[in-house]
């Protein structure tokens, strides 16, 4: 990973990134005052290319300039827009981008801007992901970027925060992006148990078929049932000491989704591997609070299991006893997301007895047609809840959308053989699901919240901070809501 360093001082560099923004109507872009400013001479040569640079100071803009036996000999023009986190964001992974040929870059900052570190250093990072399970045709890649600043100290906690943050989500990535013959719920476990290990104060535990099986979450089993990789319940837990607040959260783990009897065509099924994404963020969130040892306890749960076809597949019709005692009829074997995590809710209602239930899952082909590709639809009773998630999301650089818990639909749920009927096919899909997962909430109905995260799960093109393939939705945004609660 791209390593980041903050120095002080006011050496001449080599490479050489000085911030603009946007001058105004009709002026050209000016520099972004910083806190180590260039020599003047470099200071004015700049200023006299920007008219002349046909740039617009708008963020992610980069413009390289060329000064044979120059000191710097080559100054890059890096538009940050307003100058927000958001912006510097949009930034650091441009020119994580333009810089890829270069080994090492120095890049001015204002004067004790945290935001702008923080949005600088996550684009950078997550700007200059890439996955490949070989390193055959890699490319050599930007190793170091040095931030000019007047006090290093005192913005070490903020880039150490934006560089826990972004490995987290890199690891969301990695897992996301690995292929299903790879990751099979025993190979995720082994993930968590790897990246828990060298943590004592993280606690794991890994149920199998047996234990899923003598303690019923019938769930889990069911949708499991199809794969000879059989699946798996993690528990992890984050147990600070003196916590006040405890946070369950429950992410979809299904390593690979075929629809199972109710087998998907070719273009829906091309792209299941993703659909462990919710897991992989809050695992990965779940990490990154310990990293950063946020004062809140975390329980996370990833229900882990291929959905696939054979002759120990369940079967549309067939009555499936959730963990708890709730059955559900289920009428269709892709909508196998719902089934896994009300054995996981459960879970967590009646054992764990959290302040706080959260629930990520890539559920429903519906967000996307509600929302398009980047925004996750929420669900919340709670409108304090709801807010909070939005707002943390949203300065992470996370797009979210409140939906409504219609209990209009409520009758779509019903069944003569169970008490829910779980795959309704009459339209309203993402709230239908999220509908069949209050049920499952208990005494918590009024503090979950469920995202329904299957569109920004993924990028089909390079946009800002994401590249192609996982983007690592949602750990960013969890660990920012997190890091609020005490
Ligand atoms: N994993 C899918 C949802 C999905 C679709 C995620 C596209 C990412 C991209 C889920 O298990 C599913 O198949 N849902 C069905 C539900 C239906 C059968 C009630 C859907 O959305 O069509
Ligand atoms: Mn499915
Ligand atoms: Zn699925």
């Amino acid at each position: 990973m791209l390593a980041i360093r903050l120095v002080s001082g006011s050496t001449r560099p080599d490479a050489l990134v000085l911030p603009i923004r946007p001058g105004g109507s009709d002026a050209p872009p000016a520099l972004v005052p910083t806190a180590v400013p260039p020599g003047d001479d470099v200071r004015a040569e700049a200023t006299a290319l920007l008219p002349a640079a046909r740039l617009t100071g708008a963020a992610g803009e980069i413009r390289e300039h060329l000064r044979p036996g120059g000191a710097p000999s080559r100054l890059w023009l890096l538009g940050v827009g307003d100058g927000d986190e958001a912006g510097w964001r949009s930034a650091g992974a441009a020119l994580a981008r333009a810089g890829k040929d270069e080994t090492q870059i120095t890049i001015s900052v204002p004067g004790g801007s945290e935001s702008a570190l923080r949005g600088l250093a996550e684009g950078l990072l997550l700007g200059s992901y890439r996955f490949r399970l070989t390193e055959a045709g890699a490319r050599p890649a930007l190793a170091r970027v040095d931030v000019l600043v007047t006090d290093p100290d005192a913005l070490a906690d903020t880039l150490a925060a934006a560089r826990v943050t972004a490995e987290m989500t890199r690891l969301a990535r990695d897992l996301t992006n690995t292929p299903s013959s790879t990751k099979h719920p025993a190979w995720f476990a082994d993930q968590v148990a790897g990246a828990a290990a060298d943590r004592p104060d993280l606690h794991l535990r890994v149920r199998g078929p047996e234990e899923l099986s003598a303690e019923g979450f019938g769930g889990i089993l069911a949708v499991g049932g199809g794969s000879v990789q059989g699946p798996r319940l993690v528990e992890l837990d984050w147990r600070p000491a003196g916590a006040r607040t405890h946070v369950v959260l429950v992410g979809k783990g299904i390593t690979f989704d075929t629809g199972g009897i109710s087998i998907k065509p070719v273009p829906a099924m091309k792209l299941m591997r993703k659909d462990m994404a919710g897991a992989a963020a809050v695992v990965a969130a779940t990490l990154g609070a310990a990293a950063l040892r946020l004062p809140v306890r975390i329980t996370t749960l990833a229900p882990l299991a291929e959905n696939m076809v054979s002759g120990s597949a369940f079967r549309p019709g067939d009555v499936i006893r959730h963990y708890g005692g709730l059955t559900s009829e289920s009428t269709n074997s892709d909508a196998e997301g719902r089934l896994v995590l009300a054995d996981a809710m459960a879970y967590a209602v009646r054992e764990l007895k959290p302040d706080l239930l959260v629930d990520l899952a890539t559920l429903t082909g519906a967000n996307a047609v509600a929302l398009g590709k980047r925004h996750a639809a929420l669900y919340a009773e709670n409108d304090d809840l709801a807010a909070d998630l939005l707002a943390a999301m949203t300065a992470a650089g996370e797009w979210a959308w409140r939906m409504p818990l219609a209990d209009d639909y409520l009758e779509y749920l019903a069944s003569d053989v169970a008490d829910l009927h779980s795959s309704p096919a009459r339209g309203a899909g993402s709230v239908v699901a999220a509908l069949f997962l209050r049920e499952f909430t208990g005494d918590l109905r009024d503090r979950w919240a469920h995202l329904d995260m299957s569109a920004p799960s993924w990028s089909d093109d390079v946009h800002g901070e994401l590249t192609r393939g996982a983007t690592g939705w949602g750990v960013r945004g969890l660990l920012r809501w997190l890091a609020t609660l005490g």
